[in-house]
This record gives structure tokens, sequence and C-alpha cells, in this order.
């Protein structure tokens, strides 16, 4: 899959693409069928909604589910970046946020670069989200919101906040993202949501500044989020555990087209666990660790 120049361009303008229906029902079978066994694993890969047992967060399922090892190989989500990029990529983060009905929380605004650089030291935006979802979103779930355009500011001021949600987060506040919203058309435009079937896929830029909201409604809102990064554009530090922010740069390999149904042998290196060495942490860069080695 080629993006077109009108793709390019709008890309370049609003800092995303929307591509509703991008995989089939039947793609996503397999998919959706194995999130309720790996939300159900007491590890430290499923960061849990405060005060809740719902998931927020299961992190690295392409580490440990086979259908998941084949998503995070997929050419309709990897090659796009690779163009934009003009570079091999490798997985420095994979995700399946729950945003469970009654129970999912907030997402306060953020950009995505703002934790990259200030955790673990990834030295440009040269790194992107592909979000697919295993639900059908709608205005009722807690779809994401963007703030059209807001990449073009580069990492903006935030705050680490710690205690909001279960999950810290750098998070820019209430007066930058009214400025924000009226640079980019205040009620006509400064924010949008993308909604659509389960299978629609949004490519955002790392700097594009967005949040979503509860969800109150009985709908899940089951998304995963595979965050590519230039291969040059690796972190430099490894403060976050290796399941959060991933440690091996290698490019990716992307299988045929058709690998959500057909078996394809895939990698599964934590299937029996999660080596000591992933929870591990260190606040020193690594060229110093290496140095020092
Ligand atoms: C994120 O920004 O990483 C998640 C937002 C969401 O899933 O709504
Ligand atoms: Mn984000």
């Amino acid at each position: 899959m080629r993006l077109t120049q009108e793709q390019l361009e709008h890309f370049d303008r609003e800092g995303y693409l929307f591509f509703p229906g991008q995989f089939t029902p039947q793609e996503m079978q397999a998919l959706t069928a194995a999130v309720p066994e790996l939300y159900g694993r007491r590890e430290a890969y499923n960061v849990r909604e405060k005060g809740s047992d719902a998931v927020r967060t299961n992190f690295a399922a392409h580490m440990v589910s086979e259908p998941f090892a084949r998503l995070a190989r997929h050419p309709r989500m990897v090659r796009p970046v690779m163009d934009l990029f003009d570079e091999e990529v490798y997985m420095h983060q994979f995700k399946i946020n729950g945003k469970m009905a009654f129970e999912g929380d907030v997402w306060q605004w953020h950009q995505d670069y703002g934790t990259w650089l200030n955790d673990d030291l990834m030295p440009t935006e040269r790194a992107m989200n592909v979000a697919i979802f295993l639900d059908d979103v709608n205005e009722y779930n807690g779809p994401l919101m963007f703030i059209p355009g807001s990449h073009k500011k580069g990492v903006v001021e935030a705050k680490h906040d710690l205690t909001t949600t279960s999950y810290p987060l750098w998070t820019v506040d209430n007066d930058l993202i009214r400025q924000l919203v009226e640079r980019a058309g205040g009620k006509n435009g400064g924010i949008v949501s993308p909604k659509g079937p389960a299978g629609s896929m949004i490519l955002f830029h790392s700097c594009l500044v967005h949040a979503s909201t509860s969800n109150l409604s009985p709908w899940n809102r089951v998304s995963v989020y595979l965050s590519l990064c230039a291969v040059s554009n690796h972190i430099r530090r490894f403060k976050r555990p290796e399941f959060i922010a991933h440690r091996d740069f290698t490019p990716i390999a992307c299988l045929p087209d058709d690998c959500l149904a057909r078996p394809y042998p895939v990698d599964l290196p934590w299937k029996d666990g999660m080596p000591a060495s992933a929870l591990a942490t260190s606040s020193d860069p690594i060229d110093h660790i290496r140095q020092a080695a």
C-alpha cells in the first residue's frame, strides 16, 4: 500500500490519516478473540485502571500472542510509516488499550513524542503511531481526539502527571490546549475524532496533540497501537521497562498482506514469561552504559 500525493499532503498539514475499514471483519476475528485471555493474565504488562480490575493498557502482546505478532508485521500498518520516513522501522511500543465499557478512564491531552523524548531519550520525532480499532468506535465510547496541525508546533511544554490516571504521562496544560484548538479552527474543526467500524486504522504523527475522554457507554473501545520508530532514531535510555519501551532495534520484516488470514509462523520470545532483564531499568544513557561496560 503506497500513500497517494493527496494523503501525503493531508498528513503533512493535519498530522494524521484515517483509513476506515482498512481490515475486514474476518481479519479482525483472531485478534479480537485473543484479547480476553491476554487481559486476564496477572502480569506486569497489564496495567489496570485506577481502582478497577479493567485493563487500561496491555503492553507487548506481539511478544506473546500469535495473532498480534502477525499484526505487528502487517504491511498495511508498517509500510506507510516506512514510506513516510524513507527508512526501516522497529517496534518501539506495542499496546492494546482497553477503554472498557463504563470503566475506561481518560487519556489526558499529550504528545507521544514528549514521553519518548523525556523518558526514553529518543533523539527526534521520527516515530509514529498506527492505531487499529478492534471495536467499533463512536462518539460515546471515548474516541481519540486530535488537534489538527498541532504536530507543527514540535515538542510543546508538558508536565509529568503521575496521579490523574493509573499510567504516568507527560501532559499539556489547558491554556496551551485552548490556544492550539483556537489556532486549528476553534469550534470549526479545532478538534477532530475519527470514528468508524472495527478494522479502521489511524496513522498519526508523534507530535500530534491528542486525548480521549472516559467511556461511560456500554460498549468497549479496544484499540491496538503500534509505535514505530525509524531505526536510526532508536531510544538512548532504558529508564522504562522493556515491555513498555523496546530495546531490540531490528528492522521489522513485513509478512505478506494475507497474514491475518493464514497461520504464518512468528517468533514469540516472551511466550513462556518475560526475562528479568525486561523489567530492569536505568537512568543512564545507553552510550554511557556501553562505554562503562
Ligand atoms: C494514547 O494516547 O496512548 C492512548 C489514547 C487512547 O487510547 O485513547
Ligand atoms: Mn498517546
